[in-house]
């Protein structure tokens, strides 16, 4: 579109949408909240959302869907089989993916289990730039092994690189011919990645990847779930991209790849689904038994009619233009205010969040007590808002005497749901951490008291760290 003269160049990228339904925040105290966490036993996950002022927990299944995709759920074909909706959903993803074989299943952890159980198992090896933490539990819970090989510089925080989600390639190759192709089971390229900071990956790192896996007979995947942010990314930051549409990108990196794994709740705009989607038809075929048997008919797997109609909408929308601009400089928005007030975080910043360096901004507590955990604790207290860690408590470890072997990197992660909050809920949460910089001092680390065997993030329980004084007991179920 060409500016017409005298058109004025606005600095404010606005919502490019009108609010038609809203739905109430009940604003809290920090009296009430301290009352509310101490009950969640410090864990965020275990608070009602009703006590949330703002919640960027997640960007999954919390986006605000469209009009068009309300109307979508009306006409939703609630058929068992073959069901009108299901096409519309399968030809939608087959015209963006380019894979022939679609199966519906009712997130992305859905579609990992089936096919990660199906070509996982005892001695097989997973290589990703980083698993997402139910792609490392499906995996490790099939009896194989989940290898991340990030490019060293994603580890920095600080520093300044375009595609910092990138997998480091000449690793990748290392450890291929270290383990042998045969026992690699796939390569899995996280766009974004998420774990990893929520950083692009460049089609020139998928090509070399692709290159690398075709080489050695090796299934190459893509976790798909923020491809159109990573789209707005290349288009923007590698050269040979500037005039191709975000579509177009998108379609040119799902063609390196042999199959895709995608939590609809991301990109696709919805609140639930997902889908796998796969070149191969008898890899289809193994794993549309286990679809059925664990999801539902292939026409619908996990899916109700109207949740398909949803996502071929969103999957659709979501590469407009003007959605994907406001959507990513909304995010940089917060980042670069928090980054202008002094709060340590990743940079540049990624597609759907925002990651604060927990280590950075409280050296004072050490990883073994959490310090990411104890940023979202004070972001709960000072503002109500609701944030998760991505550090220790999520990817830590045991070593076989019992100490902590910490995860990399300790990082909190605000997640911005999809078209819900606008600028002013932007404001506050920068306003909450002044509040939040200025008693830095005096935040104390965290124990956990009772924690699962998997995932143990969602439901941990958190004791406050205070005057040095540890439980000694620690449950694990
Ligand atoms: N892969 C990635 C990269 C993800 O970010 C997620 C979910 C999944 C797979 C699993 O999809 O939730 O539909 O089963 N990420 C959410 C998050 C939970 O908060 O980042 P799911």
């Amino acid at each position: 579109m060409h500016e017409k003269k005298g058109t004025v160049q606005h600095k404010t990228i606005i919502e490019p949408f009108k609010i038609k339904s809203v739905e109430p925040i009940r604003l809290s105290t920090e009296s009430e909240r301290t009352v509310l966490l101490e009950e969640a036993y410090y864990n965020p996950f275990l608070l009602h959302s009703d006590d949330v002022i703002i919640d960027l927990l997640t960007d999954s299944g919390t986006s605000a869907m469209s009009a068009e995709q309300w109307a979508g759920i009306l006409r939703g074909d609630e058929a068992y089989a073959g069901s009108k909706s299901w096409y519309r959903m399968r030809d939608a993803i087959c015209d963006l993916t380019g894979f022939e074989h679609v199966l519906p299943t009712h997130q992305g952890r859905a579609a990992e289990r089936i096919i990660y159980g199906m070509i996982g198992g005892e001695g097989k090896v997973f290589i990703s730039n980083t698993h997402f933490d139910t792609t490392r539990a499906n995996i490790e819970y099939s009896g194989a092994e989940a290898i991340d090989l990030p490019v060293a510089i994603g580890r920095d925080t600080a520093a300044i690189h375009p595609f910092k989600g990138n997998i480091d390639t000449e690793a990748l190759q290392e450890v291929i011919s270290e383990r042998g192709a045969n026992n690699i089971a796939a390569v899995i390229l996280t766009v974004t990645n998420n774990s990893g900071g929520g950083q692009p990956v460049s089609m020139a790192n998928a090509r070399e990847t692709s290159r690398i896996c075709s080489e050695n007979g090796i299934l190459f995947l893509l976790d798909c779930c923020r491809i159109a942010e990573n789209s707005w990314f290349v288009r923007n930051r590698e050269a040979g991209f500037e005039n191709k549409s975000f579509r177009a990108i998108a379609r040119e990196m799902f063609a390196l790849a042999d199959g895709a794994v995608m939590s609809a709740k991301k990109d696709a705009l919805v609140n639930m689904g997902g889908f796998l989607a796969l070149k191969d038809k008898q890899l289809a075929q193994e794993c549309q038994n286990m679809l059925i048997i664990t999801e539902g008919f292939t026409t619908y797997g996990g899916l109700s009619g109207r949740d398909m109609e949803a996502i071929a909408i969103g999957l659709d929308e979501v590469f407009d233009p003007d959605y994907l601009e406001y959507r990513i400089r909304s995010t940089a928005y917060l980042g670069e205010n928090l980054h202008k007030l002094g709060v340590p975080l990743m940079l540049p910043i990624g597609g759907h969040a925002v990651y604060i360096d927990a280590r950075k901004l409280y050296p004072h507590i050490p990883p073994k007590e959490y310090p990411g955990q104890s940023l979202v604790c004070q972001l709960y207290l000072k503002g109500g808002i609701r944030a998760v860690e991505i550090g220790s408590v999520m990817f830590g470890k045991y070593a076989a005497n019992g100490e902590l072997i910490p995860a990399s990197m300790e990082l909190v992660r605000l997640a911005i749901p999809r078209r819900v909050y606008t600028q002013s809920h932007m404001e506050y949460v920068i306003e909450t951490f002044e509040q939040i910089l200025k008693e830095r001092n005096a935040a104390s680390g965290f124990e956990i008291i009772e924690e699962p065997r998997f995932l143990r993030h969602f439901t941990a329980k958190f004791s406050p760290v205070l005057n040095g004084v540890v439980h000694s007991e620690r449950v694990i179920y």
